[in-house]
């Protein structure tokens, strides 16, 4: 046996004998280093940061203090009840609701409306063929929970110039398989409040509940109302709203991991609710899709909120609000850039009058230090670079419209985006279904992808570029091909 044999782990991944904290930091650290900033203000989606260094350190503390505290038995956990309650209170407090509303504590906006979509669902056994009704700009959370659940989306067109909902459009496409209709509050795409007010009264005259996916809106507007902004109605005071998400790992700047969802009344909750007892172990009762699941999360929530009060949230809205105003502002000022309809929020898409290449102009931001976030064309609705403006944006807001400018600059003599004609024909006849990984990654460097660079492309306009010419189904075939391919070891470098 050669010495390199006999020191190979037998079961890659996992040493022969442990290793040293230290050593495991570091190589975390490593790893880390391709990822974007998780904090500072250069990174305009995905991450929250408060900017303050005590908050963060409370969160991480209360989350590690819970994190073998399983919430799969809140018997057996009654810490998890009673911060639940308190996490549960404070948002429905702020939302329209009091002490008495029902609600959950959720991994996520995307289990939250999961769950919103299943009670909705179970209150109508009747039904074989449920409906739900979205705006064409709910979040994809939507249509993930209609194909989980077994309900067909319904999508109806949204108002092309202030992309909001169209109630009647809303109206006219519920039938009496309609299980739910929903509203945002606001939209992530374009950050514009849906009429909340005019959708739930129409789904209340009819019977129907109504979902108010304020889930990166939540625990934001109620502070950018305290601090002036014009905010109408969108929480659980609205007749006919009958449930609202709102995240805290969004603008409650808590550690991933933290959504709630509030209920109207306790029926709903507890369709919301799962129970197994046809099995001989431990009785399963949950109200969340996971089971067993740690307690950090929601102590993190919990300590972040205690953390920030009342005072520390209006102070991290009205900068954000500040932000916001600037950068609407500084853009009308950069030729060729637009801002899409008018924010409601500090959420804020990014278009183009005059055909720039706005794919392009995305890795330029970054390649200058700003991430912004390309959101493809779809329904008619165009493309366009997605920015959410958190407590810590204002400092570095002229940095973000001087990196833009020049952007903008460096984009304008590529002229419109150019998706590579012959490629595009080739995916749109090819059944990518059929391909194996193998090939499939093969395909890649052609659309400028290169798996093998642990730093992710550097480039990803020929990406976007040619996603974008694609129909949305095309989309999401090679989306899932392309995860799947890079997941794969063996291709992945
Ligand atoms: C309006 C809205 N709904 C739902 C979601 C889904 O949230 P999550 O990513 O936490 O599942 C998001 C995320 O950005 C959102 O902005």
């Amino acid at each position: 046996m050669t010495d390199s044999a006999s020191t190979a782990p037998a079961h890659p991944g996992l040493p022969a004998t442990g290793r040293s904290t230290a050593e495991l930091l570091a190589d975390l650290a490593a790893l880390r280093a391709a990822d974007l900033p998780t904090r500072g203000r250069r990174t305009t989606a995905y991450v929250y940061d408060s900017g303050r260094p005590e908050v963060r350190a409370a969160a991480e503390q209360a989350y590690l203090a819970m994190l073998e505290v399983n919430g799969l038995d809140p018997t057996a956990f009654p810490s998890v009840v009673a911060l639940e309650r308190q996490v549960v209170g404070a948002t429905a407090a702020r939302l329209g609701g009091d002490d008495a509303t029902p609600g959950i504590f959720t991994s996520g906006g995307t289990e939250s409306i999961i769950l919103a979509v299943k009670a909705a669902r179970d209150a109508r056994p009747d039904l074989t063929d449920p409906e739900l009704v979205i705006p064409a700009t709910a979040h994809a959370a939507f249509h993930k929970a209609g194909a989980y659940l077994g309900v067909r989306v319904v999508s109806t067109p949204v108002d092309p110039a202030t992309f909001r909902a169209d109630p009647d459009a809303m109206a006219a496409a519920r039938t009496d398989r309609t299980v739910l209709v929903v509203a945002s509050a606001p939209s992530y795409a374009h950050g514009v409040i849906d009429p909340v007010a005019e959708i739930a009264a129409d789904a209340a005259r009819r019977g129907i509940p109504c979902h108010v996916d304020a889930c990166v809106g939540g625990w934001l507007l109620p502070w950018l109302a305290d601090a002036g902004a014009p905010v109408p109605a969108f929480d659980l005071s609205v007749p006919g709203v009958t449930s609202l998400s709102c995240d805290l790992h969004k603008f409650g700047y808590a550690p991933k991991g933290a959504s709630v969802l509030l209920f109207r009344d306790e029926a709903m909750r507890l369709r919301a609710y799962y129970a197994c007892a046809v099995w001989p172990g431990y009785t399963v009762v949950n109200p969340t899709v996971q089971s067993s699941k740690g307690a950090g999360p929601l102590a993190g929530a919990w300590a972040t909120m205690q953390a920030l009060g009342e005072d520390g949230y209006r102070e991290l809205g009205r900068a954000a609000l500040a932000a916001t105003a600037r950068v609407i502002e500084g853009v009308k000022a950069i030729e060729g850039l637009t801002v899409l309809g008018s924010p409601d929020a500090t959420l804020v898409a990014l278009g183009t009058d005059a055909d720039l290449d706005l794919f392009a102009l995305a890795d330029e931001s970054r390649a200058r230090g700003f991430f912004l976030q390309p959101q493809l064309s779809v329904d008619g609705l165009p493309a366009n670079l997605h920015l959410t403006l958190t407590g810590v944006s204002a400092e570095g807001v002229e940095d973000l419209l001087a990196v833009l400018a020049e952007s903008a600059d460096a984009v304008r003599p590529l002229g419109p985006p150019r998706p590579p004609a012959d490629i595009v024909a080739l995916l749109e006849q090819v059944d990518l279904t059929e391909l194996d990984n193998a090939t499939f990654a093969a395909l890649l460097p052609a659309a400028g992808i290169d798996l093998s660079s642990a730093d992710g492309p550097a480039r990803m306009a020929p990406v976007n570029r040619l996603l974008d010419a694609l129909p949305p189904a095309v989309r999401e075939l090679i989306a899932t091909r392309f995860l799947s391919a890079l997941y794969s070891p063996h291709l992945g470098g």
